[in-house]
């Protein structure tokens, strides 16, 4: 099959064959029918979290099962599905607590160590990211990977959820809980942050301010229900949420692009008592500083991860609100596009000129 490796940071991925093995108990081969661009593979392309090459990277995908292993009862061939880096064991800790989304045991759905790899390359490993690898013609997956969807989502509205509106509606509806009134800003209107406006908007909150530092973002934050915009390039957006509230600062802030000014524009965006969110992935280094002066007596912070996932229930949730036209995912599909034109889409996302890019799949 054909994929996209990455070979180190920095270079650009490169269209390639690769060998993928056949379900063993528990696994699924899945026809890779579209996989949404999300910038946390970015991350690693740009070198600011290492990770090992050859590798498929990859995490937002849909498509169509072709092959089960025996031991799986769940699905069958030519069911439809949705994966999600939020791979389960079903028994650790984690797990047993009803926090999925935080397993702790990744090991139980993976290959043991020196067994034959899922992917390789004349006999030699390439790594599975996320245990997904999604920029790839196929996927072969632990069943706990996958939800199974109804037939009529078209697959690239579909792909989507498996990372960036799952992140982002959770963050609002799972981890922040939001009560409907709420005022809310969100610094960043990518994939995720167009998601955070939409949970918002479907958690009630009254007051919707969206942050981007390119202009074009403002129609897709009105869209995903932003009742505000601020272009962050033309004017302070601390200033601006505070007198677009009049004075008093949002009820939670969420911060969805990665950066420690970002965070700290969150922190100082909120009303007493007041949550800060941070969805972003911060380099690892990142710190972020405030002055105390800054910070509303009774604040919190808080980091989400995944959206506080349980996927198998919420993506049917969030395909039912879908259907009744109250998560658009139509607008979240700026563009389409094929394999090859993944390093065209890495090059769109920084720019900020997509929602998401969509890779199509025959
Ligand atoms: N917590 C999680 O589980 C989780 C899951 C998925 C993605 N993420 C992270 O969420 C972040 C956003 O992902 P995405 O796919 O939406 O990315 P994206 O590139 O599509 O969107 C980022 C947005 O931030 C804007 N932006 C960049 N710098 C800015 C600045 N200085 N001021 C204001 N706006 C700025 C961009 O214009 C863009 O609209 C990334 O860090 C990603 O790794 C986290
Ligand atoms: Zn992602
Ligand atoms: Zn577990």
């Amino acid at each position: 099959m054909k994929a996209a490796i990455f070979h180190g940071p920095n270079q650009p991925l490169t269209i390639e064959q690769v060998d993928i093995d056949d379900p063993r108990d528990h696994e699924v081969l899945v026809r890779t029918a579209a996989s949404g661009v999300c910038h946390s593979d970015l991350h690693f392309v740009d070198g600011l979290y290492p990770y090992p090459a050859p590798a498929i990277l990859g995490h937002e995908a849909a498509g169509v099962v072709e092959k089960v292993g025996k031991a799986v009862t769940y699905l069958e061939p030519g069911d439809h599905v949705i994966s999600c880096p939020s791979v389960f064991c079903g028994f650790c800790e984690e797990c047993m607590t009803g926090n999925l989304h935080r397993c702790s045991n990744r090991r139980a759905t993976q290959r043991p160590k020196g067994d034959k790899p899922r992917l390789s390359q004349g006999g030699k490993m390439v790594r599975q990211f996320s245990d997904l690898s999604t920029y790839a013609e196929k996927m072969l997956l632990h069943e706990h990977a996958l939800v199974k969807i109804t037939k009529e989502i078209p697959l690239d509205r579909a792909a989507l959820i498996g990372c960036g509106v799952t992140t982002g509606v959770g963050a609002v509806l799972n981890t922040a809980k939001i009560e409907p009134g709420s005022t809310v800003a969100v610094f960043g209107c990518g994939g995720v942050g167009l998601s955070i406006v939409q949970g918002a908007r479907i958690g009630g909150a009254r007051q919707i301010i969206a942050v981007d530092m390119f202009a074009q973002k403002a129609e897709m934050a009105k869209r995903a229900g932003a009742t505000d915009f601020v272009n962050s390039s033309e004017e302070d957006p601390v200033k601006a949420v505070r007198r677009l509230t009049g004075g008093l600062g949002v009820d939670h802030a969420f911060e969805a692009v990665g950066l420690a000014k970002l965070c700290r524009q969150a922190i100082e965006s909120l009303a007493i008592r007041g949550t800060a969110t941070i969805v972003g992935v911060l380099p690892p280094d990142a710190t972020i500083e405030f002055p105390w002066m800054a910070i509303r007596p009774e604040c919190k912070v808080q980091t989400s991860r995944m959206g506080g996932n349980r996927f198998r229930y919420d993506i049917p949730m969030y395909l039912d609100l879908y259907r009744q036209g109250r998560l658009d995912l139509d607008q979240m599909v700026t563009k389409t596009g094929r394999l090859d034109d993944i390093n065209e889409a890495f090059r769109a996302m920084k720019a900020g000129e997509v929602a998401r890019t969509v890779l199509m799949f025959d």
